[in-house]
């Protein structure tokens, strides 16, 4: 990919998807002519191409941008001719009118109405104060304050905009239709779609002027759009009606955002050129293209689910966009296929990915600004035989928590853990699946011993947050900076801690053995199922025993469990017996409180919200130690583990069924008996 300018190079493959990104980067820096990443990928988009003479405008525009005049920039670009893939009304987007245009048009509007005698001047000063600071619409609020009959605004707004009105409780809208706009965009523009006519698509709406509205919905659909008006409040019932419940939450999320405007922003990747932030202005306001705006909405609205994961998902004849929320997959919404290569273009400009390769996995970082919190989304894009397929993962330091206390453990299990992470030296092991939550624990482990006095260190892939005072580093095996090799040049660094983000071969095993028998405190992770078949994993690697006997500390193993949703908590009869079954050794508790979620607004109805870890923690005692050295079989060192008082992962989660937090179901799918 570096071969600069070397024309003949390119199959026309390869070409093509160049133009085609480059013309994805044009529509960003027309939209925002101060988007530098968008610019940046340009010039070597262009410099690839040796494409001279729009190299020379990018350049220009770069130039000028640093020296402070994004106007000038924006213009030698915008005077190309803009690009096909706006929809029907691209052009109308193209003249974005400036913020004032609103308030303007409203005052017209209400002189009008009382030109045409429909309110009398008194009440509309009345409508314009109360108005203020908020978002409603000057006709609505008239016809709130019966000052005007819904009928009569209508027919007005028909015949100043010459459009139709019509009356949506009367139609029967074929729901074809209806999935030709996803929910969340009709709630946020207020616009329903109600009849399709070959490449017509007419369009409820309560301002037939918003162009923004008629761009986004030509943009999405790829039809012509034909407004027709209708009341504010009767396009409201109808999303509601005909979507479902999802509307009220994003008309939520649309609301913040607007208060927030100017407070969502990516900033800038670690990389020298985005070093100085501000890369990306991540507004929902209306001078972005209809691209970058569903992409921030899709981004905003995952943060505000608490979503883990959002994944993008080309498939042969669809596009798919899931969120993980909980540990759950849920599909939120299905865009055109079409929009596949706009999205992907989107969201890998903003990793500060190469936009131009699709042929092979990247990953990258997004830095966001919501809310004056920060939110990392790690990046990685993958090539389907579909198109690429894009996961995000969102790094949320507020909802970070690192406080050992509150992440699910039961007070024997705590005790111990605490006792471990407190000596010199010796070696403590984590184990769990994917996503069980065992970065969380170690960071908070190692946030509860973090002081002054002591060096940690960590090596991690990737360093998924900065912990204050910590020496963290990011393993790269493509320069050869391995775990092994970075474990290797800490030991050179007086660390008292080192955390090694995986253990996943002889040679990291070995070192970090060495390193907890010569005095430090290592900290690591493993996959596997529990705690007393992690000792056979070692051993498997060709650790010897006598090494591991006399390495290891404590295992911890790991997973994590929906909580039952506590605003829709609500207790039924059960007991204790019913549980035994699963494992559960009986404590002669009798008749028992079950709990179950109702399923309301707050976890999306399906009764669980949030989670909890579930812990199985063996200390290696003296007699488990023998045990090691005498390479004695799995089992053996489980049940004597047990008799020290070790509950396994399947106990420790019905305990938490017995107090209320998660349910039998829950527990069964992520515990093995
Ligand atoms: N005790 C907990 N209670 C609630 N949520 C948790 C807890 N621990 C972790 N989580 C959440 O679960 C998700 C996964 O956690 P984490 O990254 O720690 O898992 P992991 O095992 O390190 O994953 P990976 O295998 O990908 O490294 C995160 O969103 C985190 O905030
Ligand atoms: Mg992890
Ligand atoms: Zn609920």
């Amino acid at each position: 990919m570096a071969q600069a300018s070397d024309k003949a190079s390119f199959s026309a493959e390869e070409r093509q998807s160049l133009v085609e990104s480059a013309r994805l980067c044009e529509m960003i820096v027309e939209a925002n002519p101060s988007d530098t990443g968008a610019l940046e990928t340009l010039k070597e988009i262009y410099t690839k191409l040796g494409d001279r003479e729009r190299l020379g405008q990018v350049v220009r525009s770069m130039a000028s941008l640093a020296g402070g005049r994004p106007a000038a920039a924006g213009a030698s670009i915008a005077s190309r001719p803009p690009p096909s893939a706006r929809g029907a009304s691209g052009a109308a987007a193209a003249g974005n009118a400036p913020p004032e245009r609103r308030p303007g048009a409203m005052w017209r509007l209400g002189d009008r109405l009382v030109a045409e005698g429909l309110v009398t001047g008194e009440q509309l000063q009345r409508a314009l104060v109360a108005q203020k600071g908020t978002r409603d619409k000057l006709g609505s609020l008239l016809v709130r304050m019966n000052y005007l009959t819904e009928d009569k605004l209508l027919s007005f707004l028909s015949r100043q905009y010459s459009v139709p009105s019509i009356t949506l409780s009367q139609l029967d809208i074929d729901p074809e239709v209806i999935k030709l706009i996803p929910g969340q965009l009709a709630e946020r523009l207020q616009v329903l779609p109600v009849k399709r006519n070959g490449n017509a698509l007419t369009l409820a709406m309560a301002d037939p002027t918003n162009v923004l509205a008629l761009d986004d919905v030509a943009f999405f659909t790829n039809l012509q759009i034909q407004p027709v008006v209708a009341s504010e409040a009767s396009i409201r019932q109808a999303i509601d009606h005909l979507y479902g419940n999802q509307g009220d939450r994003v008309a939520d999320m649309m609301s913040e955002l607007e208060e927030a405007e100017g407070d969502v922003q990516v900033l800038g990747g670690e990389d020298e050129f985005l070093g100085k932030t501000d890369v990306f202005e991540l507004k929902e306001s209306a001078d972005e293209a209809p691209v970058v705006r569903l992409m921030n909405m899709v981004l905003v609205d995952a943060i505000r689910r608490g979503a883990s994961d959002i994944h993008l998902e080309p498939y042969e004849k669809m596009f798919r966009v899931r969120f993980r929320i909980d540990g759950v997959l849920h599909e939120i919404m299905g865009p055109p296929k079409r929009l596949e290569a706009a999205l992907t273009s989107r969201v890998k400009i903003m990793a500060n990915l190469d936009i131009a390769e699709r042929r092979l996995p990247q990953d990258g970082r997004i830095k966001l600004r919501y809310h004056q919190r920060d939110i990392d989304f790690r990046v990685s894009t993958l090539p389907t035989i579909f198109g690429e397929k894009t996961v995000m993962r969102i790094l949320d330091k507020e909802s970070l928590q690192l406080d050992l206390t509150k992440l699910g453990f039961d007070p024997w299990s705590l005790e111990q853990f605490n006792r471990a992470i407190r000596c010199p030296y010796g070696m403590i092991m984590i184990t769990g699946p994917t996503g069980s939550g065992k970065t969380t624990t170690l960071y908070s482990a190692i946030n509860t011993i973090n002081s002054p006095d002591i060096n940690i260190m960590t090596a991690e892939d990737p360093v998924e947050y900065n912990l204050k005072g910590v020496n963290q580093l990011q393993v790269n095996d493509e320069i050869g900076r391995t775990f092994a090799a970075a474990l290797r040049s800490f030991l050179r660094q007086d660390p008292d801690v080192v955390l090694v983000g995986e253990t996943r071969d002889l040679e990291t095993a070995q070192i970090a053995i060495r390193a907890a028998l010569t005095g430090h405190l290592v900290l690591t992770t493993v996959h596997t199922n529990d705690c007393p078949s992690t000792v056979a994993r070692l051993l498997d690697m060709g650790i010897p025993p006598f090494l591991v006997s006399s390495a290891l500390l404590l295992i911890l193993a790991q997973r994590l469990a929906r909580r039952v949703c506590s605003d829709c908590k609500e207790p039924y009869e059960g007991d204790e017996e019913s549980l035994l079954p699963y494992g559960h050794v009986p404590e002669g508790l009798g008749k028992v409180a079950f709990y179950r979620g109702k399923g309301c607004q707050t976890c999306n109805f399906t009764g669980m919200k949030g989670r909890v870890a579930i812990y199985e923690v063996m200390p290696v005692s003296q007699e488990i130690r023998d045990l090691i050295l005498r390479n004695a079989p799995t089992a053996e060192i489980r049940e004597v583990a047990q008799s020290q008082g070790m509950r396994s992962l399947r106990q420790n989660a019905l305990q938490k069924v017995l107090e209320g937090v998660t349910t039998v179901d829950e527990v069964l799918r992520v515990t093995l008996g």
